[in-house]
């Protein structure tokens, strides 16, 4: 199992260890607009803050007296074993945060052994990424230009990408006040695009450089309906997974569409302002869902011990997302891979220090609820 890792640097050199450090380290480094545009959640940032607080909402009920010398943390996903319950969720335009961007994401992935998911929007091509040779997905918003989707998800086969994520949860960009008062475009030219403008069929139909309008018309469509899904569907035999869902209705109608996973999220709350934690409704979907497919979740994961509650809530596999966005801001590469092993060590320890010798004893009876007031 992994092990916390002496870190070998001098003082001032040592990387963060807690969310709120490399935060903190992330914030003093980057730009105002590009720190606020990660930090920053839709409105009053309810939803956000609902996601952080939900994990103490559950508590781990600890058993005794188990041999958990021999930690196995593996979980079988479709077609492969991943040594860890753990991803890196989709996020866009790295390249605001570190020069080598997505890139430098992918390799910590690769190195950590853990699944990488490419954002549409990411500043650096899918096939960039495919270079580095991390078990990757690629993700996607439906915008009103299906052949520029169809494009992406050919180059995605074309690269080795194992899966398609179809995000559903921003049918428009959230009113995110921060990003107003900086005038931060939801994705510029320069960071937001280089996976689009590498694209053959945005080459051949749009006029480069790509201006806001034509990105937000490849990238968002408030039109979109199930019918959309279906559609999609068709383009791949590769897995597909539908991202952004929260309500158990939505997951069945997801796979009686074709989907082949679900992934309760509600996108860090950065669209919709006052939603339900992502966490308090994944027992639901999970229910709903009922094994038919894998259910992945993401939305405030922080420490280990998140991680091991949305397993016992019935998360196949969690995926991290602003805290690698902050270790990828303070050092690259190796911030990202400081994250992940630490939030996997911290895993570990919370699993085996619980009674668990395994993933898979992960349950719902390991938890207690103690409400919203708890
Ligand atoms: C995101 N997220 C996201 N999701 C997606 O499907 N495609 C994308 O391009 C992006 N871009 C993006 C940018 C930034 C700056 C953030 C913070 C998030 C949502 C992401 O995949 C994930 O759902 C959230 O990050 C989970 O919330 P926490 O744990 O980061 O708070």
């Amino acid at each position: 199992s992994i092990r916390i890792k002496e870190q070998q640097l001098p003082g001032s050199d040592r990387l963060p260890i807690s969310f709120e450090d490399w935060e903190a380290r992330a914030k003093v480094k980057l730009p105002v607009q590009a720190f606020d545009y990660a930090e920053t959640g839709a409105g009053s940032e309810a939803t956000m803050q609902a996601n952080r607080s939900a994990f103490a909402h559950w508590r781990i009920l600890q058993r005794i007296l188990v041999d958990v010398a021999d930690r196995n943390l593996t979980v079988p996903l479709f077609d492969r074993v991943y040594r860890f319950p753990v991803g890196i969720a989709p996020i866009g335009r790295q390249a605001f945060y570190h020069s080598e961007g997505e890139v430098a994401t992918a390799r910590a992935a690769a190195a950590t052994g853990v699944l990488y998911i490419h954002s549409m929007v990411a500043s650096r091509s899918l096939e960039d990424v495919a270079a580095t040779g991390a078990h990757r997905w690629m993700q996607l918003y439906l915008g009103h230009d299906l052949e520029v989707v169809a494009s992406i998800i050919r180059r995605a086969e074309d690269a080795g990408y194992t899966g398609i994520v179809l995000t559903f949860d921003r049918p428009e960009i959230g009113w995110r006040e921060k990003d107003m008062q900086n005038a931060t475009q939801p994705v510029t030219s320069s960071e937001g695009v280089g996976n689009l403008v590498t694209d053959p069929v945005v080459r051949r139909k749009y006029s480069l450089p790509l201006t806001p309008d034509s990105v937000q018309w490849i990238t968002v469509n408030p039109e979109t309906t199930w019918e959309a899904l279906s559609s999609v569907r068709k383009f791949t035999r590769l897995p597909l997974l539908v991202k952004g869902i929260t309500y158990p209705a939505d997951a069945v109608k997801a796979i009686e569409a074709g989907a082949d996973g679900i992934i309760v999220s509600n996108h860090g709350g950065r669209h919709l302002d006052g939603a339900v934690a992502a966490l308090d409704r994944l027992p639901f979907v999970v229910d709903a869902v009922k094994g038919a497919v894998p259910v992945l979740f993401d939305s405030g994961v922080r420490h280990g011990a998140d991680i091991c509650k949305a397993l016992c809530l019935g998360a196949d596999t969690v995926l991290i997302g602003r805290p690698f966005l902050y270790g990828l801001a303070v050092a690259g590469e190796k911030g990202v891979r400081h994250v992940l092993e630490n939030m996997i060590a911290d895993f570990d320890l919370t699993m085996g220090i619980a009674g668990h010798p395994n993933v898979q004893s992960l349950d719902r009876e390991s938890l207690q609820f103690i409400g919203p007031c708890g």
